[in-house]
């Protein structure tokens, strides 16, 4: 993995991603997330859409075998990258499958704990997803699932400055992140795929770092306009940077960015 100096990954990818919004934001979800689970000792996990494999690491540690968590992701770059995340932090038993959260090649009822950390919302086929974590997870089986509700700050000063420079409707095709941000869909997802005691929390997250240069030119490596900045002249670029984290001016604190984000959190049983 690059260190953070070389943070200027310019053209993105997986361990943009993991130094970028795992490290600022992802990585206290994961520990939220697997606490509203209440994965304990011994649990069979799996984890769809791992992405990195942050989740998967989390319920790893909290479930103390690594060999009980899997995780799955159709992107076959991020599962390579979650492997060898994993077996740099001790984890190299944690399972890795690639294919479509609507389509998975497990057995029946045979995990105790779903989770699906900011997923969702980018798959086509939600209601065929919500059935297979159903299908997965043993009767009482418990899912926790999260997605965020609204665009963000940090999104609407990509917004602001990227539509600006790129033209309208450039940051457009973002909006799929908060796509799903609507709780009634997220209980008829839910219960029509039969999940029981759905329960939706809304709660704040942060995304917090202490460079916020570093921080922003991560976060446009790992966005779909990543090509697009890299092949900007130096200067060019880094006055784009400077602009987005003006527009963040209200979102700093004295350790630096601290961009809050709206969460919704379902946890359900099967
Ligand atoms: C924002 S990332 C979240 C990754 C990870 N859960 C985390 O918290 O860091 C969204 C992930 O969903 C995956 N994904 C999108 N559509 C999917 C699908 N239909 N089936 C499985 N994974 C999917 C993407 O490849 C990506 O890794």
């Amino acid at each position: 993995m690059a260190d953070e100096s070389g943070f200027q990954l310019k053209r993105g990818g997986p361990d943009v991603y993991e130094l970028c919004w795992v490290r600022a934001q992802m990585g206290r979800c994961a520990e939220e997330l697997v606490t509203a689970a209440g994965v304990t000792r011994g649990d069979r996990v799996l984890d769809i859409a791992c992405g990195t494999g942050v989740v998967a690491r989390t319920a790893a540690t909290r479930s103390g075998t690594a060999a009980y968590v899997t995780g799955t992701d159709v992107h076959a770059g991020m599962l390579e990258a979650a492997a060898r995340f994993a077996a740099e932090a001790g984890q190299a038993e944690i399972a890795w499958l690639e294919c479509d959260a609507a389509a998975m090649p497990l057995p029946d009822d045979a995990f105790d704990v779903a989770l699906c950390q900011q997923g969702l919302q980018f798959m086509p086929d939600k209601p065929g997803a919500m059935a297979e974590m159903a299908r997965v997870l043993k009767p009482g089986g418990r899912l926790a699932l999260s997605v965020w509700k609204t665009r963000a700050p940090i999104g609407a000063a990509f917004a602001t400055v990227l539509d600006r420079h790129f033209g309208a409707g450039t940051t457009a095709p973002w909006e799929m992140i908060y796509s799903l941000g609507d709780r009634n869909r997220l209980h008829n997802l839910a219960e029509g795929a039969g999940f029981r005691d759905v329960h939706i929390t809304l709660d704040v997250k942060f995304a917090r770092h202490p460079d916020p240069e570093a921080f922003i030119t991560g976060a446009i490596a790992g966005s779909p306009i990543a090509e697009t900045m890299a092949d900007l002249a130096e200067a060019e670029h880094a006055r784009l940077i400077k602009e987005i984290v003006a527009e963040l001016a209200d979102y700093h604190d004295d350790d630096g960015l601290a961009s809050p984000a709206q969460c919704l959190t379902m946890t359900a049983r099967k």
